[in-house]
């Protein structure tokens, strides 16, 4: 049923007036409100199964007969006088608990959901007691992969179907299905499906109310409560999902193991954003660590040889006063920050001499999806429309654009040695560990996102926000200060080697 927000309906939750939309149900209504309703199979996102009963509100009638029936199916009604924290009501939900939690194992100790599990928090709260069962549990198979990167523990399965349902209303792949009845019921790929090609489907990891579904690249890294997430965009397509990066709260921080694993992505889950991405994000995003934790650059370069960072800099800004025709290739995974900096020494200090042009750091990788009509988009750069609101694009091949150049200043990702004119100087902005840095007149080590704040516009022109979590290591600087470092700006320079981590 659709919701209309224009026409509104006056109703009462436990003897508090409020408003519903039109078409809304009760637990819809009542989450607006404020007012929990608890939930495994409802989904805001997914269709309405009503099966697992746990919604249970109590409704008054003026005869003093109430009725009873699931919150997430009942539509709002003019007067409705809706009790969801009744005796009844409180005891429905404890034998609903009882019921579902009959053949569940009590895992919470090895489990990776474990604190952030909806079976668990409603057992503490609406249940509390050990089972009431007599009969022995009944035992699934413990973990069975569904696929290259999602493992199932049948067990820990309550059979809310929302994984399935998944497939079929938001990738569309129709890849998982549920087979036999009763207890013996089970969550298997589709006979005529493969889920390792749903390249959405760790979403169901998340959507998952118990723990069973767990990443297997994420198995037992971490407990939940020694992270924390930190707000980002993924930069993995022009679509710049919100994401939470998960990385090891300070104050747990590992001492006699591996310090490395303290500066580590646990994982990247998907960070509700209407405007943007809803509640999803596809796998690309998930696999950041394999962008982001790439073998890092962190150490200044002059002719190929470890330099003081504060001489590569001297070096580079030098370069750049001689230089008559110099072009800046513009990094369109820089932030609107950077951007803006660069924009500013471009059409100040160095506007007579120097022009831009924006390349695309990223292109699409052999058997990488180009594009979908839910979120993935062909631009793999995350922030190349608010480059583009500032210099022009790079048409062509970048040795063309490059071919008058006395010098070269590569921002980023995306050029080789083969693309730069012979003759002329070339200095290097990057992140990450790659040869042409050894060629390059000098090479600077910049910070990647995880290491400043900063925005980034989607193709949409939404701008949000990203944030740090790991501290520079090296020489890393943060390429905002640097372009005004590099155009002359003394005390930018100042402000950029005190900003380094030696
Ligand atoms: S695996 Fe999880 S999401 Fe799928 S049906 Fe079971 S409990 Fe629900
Ligand atoms: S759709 Fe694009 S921005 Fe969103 S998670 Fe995937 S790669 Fe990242
Ligand atoms: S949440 Fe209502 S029946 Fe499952």
């Amino acid at each position: 049923m659709s919701i209309d927000p224009h026409v509104t309906i006056d109703f009462f939750i436990n003897g508090t007036p409020c408003t519903a939309y039109d078409g809304e149900t009760v637990i819809q209504a009542a989450r607006r409100a404020g007012v929990s309703i608890p939930h495994f199979c409802w989904h805001p996102n997914l269709s309405v199964p009503g099966n697992c009963r746990i919604c249970m509100v109590e409704v008054e009638s003026d005869n003093g007969d109430p009725w009873f029936d699931i919150g997430c199916n009942m539509p709002v009604t003019a007067g409705m006088r809706v009790l969801t924290e009744s005796d009844t009501v409180k005891k429905l939900r404890r034998d609903t608990m009882q019921f579902i939690t009959l053949n569940h194992p009590v895992d919470c100790g090895i489990c990776n959901k474990s604190g952030e599990c909806l079976l668990q928090d409603y057992h503490y709260e609406h249940n509390g007691r050990p089972s009431l069962s007599i009969d022995r549990k009944n035992h699934a198979t413990k973990f069975y992969p569904l696929s290259d990167r999602i493992m199932l523990d049948n067990e820990r399965c309550i059979m809310c179907t929302r994984c399935v349902r998944f497939t079929h209303e938001v990738s569309k792949t129709h890849a998982l299905g549920a087979v036999h009845r009763g207890d013996h019921s089970l969550i298997r790929p589709a006979e005529n499906a493969d889920f390792n090609e749903d390249v959405y489907s760790d979403n169901v990891i998340d959507i998952c109310p118990v723990g069973a579904l767990l990443s297997r690249e994420n198995l037992d890294h971490a407990r939940v409560w020694y992270t924390k997430a930190t707000p980002s965009v993924c930069p993995g397509c022009a679509r710049g999902c919100s994401i939470d990066v998960w990385h090891r709260k300070p104050e747990w921080a590992l001492k006699a193991l591996d310090p490395s694993l303290n500066a580590r992505i646990e994982r990247v889950t998907p960070r509700e954003n209407a405007e943007v991405n809803g509640p999803w994000i596809c796998n690309k995003g998930r696999d950041l660590a394999r962008i982001w934790e790439r073998p890092r650059a962190t150490m200044a370069l002059v002719g190929g040889t470890p330099a003081a960072l504060d001489e590569a800099v001297e070096r580079a800004s030098q370069l750049m006063a001689e230089a008559a025709r110099g072009v800046v290739l513009v990094s369109s995974w820089g932030s609107n920050e950077e951007l803006a900096s660069l924009h500013e020494v471009l059409t100040g200090r160095l506007a007579s001499r120097f022009t831009a042009r924006v390349k695309p750091d990223h292109v699409p990788q052999p058997g990488e999806l180009l594009e979908d009509d839910i979120l993935i988009m062909a631009d793999k750069n995350p922030n190349r429309r608010a480059a583009l609101a500032l210099f022009p694009a790079l048409e062509g091949e970048v040795a063309a654009a490059v071919a008058d150049a006395d010098l070269v200043l590569v921002w980023g990702e995306g050029v080789t040695d083969a693309d730069l004119p012979a003759g002329a100087r070339v200095v290097r902005l990057g992140s990450y560990q790659y040869e042409t840095a050894l060629r390059a007149d000098v090479f600077l080590p910049i910070s990647i996102q995880t290491e400043r704040d900063g925005h980034y516009t989607n193709a949409q022109g939404v701008v949000t926000a990203f944030s740090s979590c790991f501290a520079p290591k090296g020489d890393v600087v943060h390429a905002e200060g640097l372009f005004q470092a590099l155009a002359g700006n003394r005390k930018a320079l100042h402000r950029v080697l005190a900003g380094a981590v030696s």
